[in-house]
């Protein structure tokens, strides 16, 4: 559960860092009751941050999967080789920032998906943070998409910046 957990709020209003919470151990141990509690903490915060994790592939794709059921694979960005359920969101020369718009995730969808999970993979020196979040190498952020919106600051650019991301597309 989380009660060992620091919940320290981002603002007054939306988002909390959560600390004393290791993502490598919850998918180890298929710990559906510290899921859970995160997930109600999710639709009451609407953003949380968990700094230092550096989740591997399976790790990532094990959150999501314990935050409920994974969305269909986004159909416009890479994947990671041998994960379709991870999309890679990656700025470098043949792709500039195009995410500097208020968005929710996966819109299209007739029913939309309900939480993304993103990982901090390469974070440039400088910029590049959404709103609401500071970015650091292996910093993930999981962010209700029913109920949030975010941007993306392109002010990295031309630096290399790449994000993955797992998306849950129904809660259990
Ligand atoms: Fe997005």
């Amino acid at each position: 559960m989380l009660k060992t957990a620091t919940i320290l709020p981002l603002t007054g209003i939306i988002g909390a860092e959560i600390q004393g919470v290791a993502l490598n151990d919850l998918v180890r141990d298929n710990d559906h009751a510290t899921a859970k509690a995160l997930c109600n903490l999710l639709t009451e915060k609407k953003v949380l941050v968990l700094r230092d994790q550096h989740p591997d592939h399976e790790t990532h794709i094990g959150i999501g999967k314990l935050l409920g059921t994974l969305a269909p694979p986004q159909p416009m960005y890479p994947k990671v080789d041998g994960y379709e359920d991870i999309i890679i969101v990656r700025n470098d020369d043949n792709n500039p920032p195009e995410n500097e718009v208020w968005h929710a995730d996966m819109s299209y969808l007739s029913m939309p998906v309900f939480a993304s999970v993103l990982h901090g993979v390469h974070i440039p020196p400088a910029g590049g943070d959404t709103l609401r979040v500071k970015w650091q190498p292996g910093t993930v952020v999981i962010w209700d998409n029913w109920a949030t919106q975010h941007f993306s600051c392109g002010d990295h650019y031309p630096s290399f910046r790449e994000m993955q991301r797992v998306t849950v597309g129904a809660p259990f």
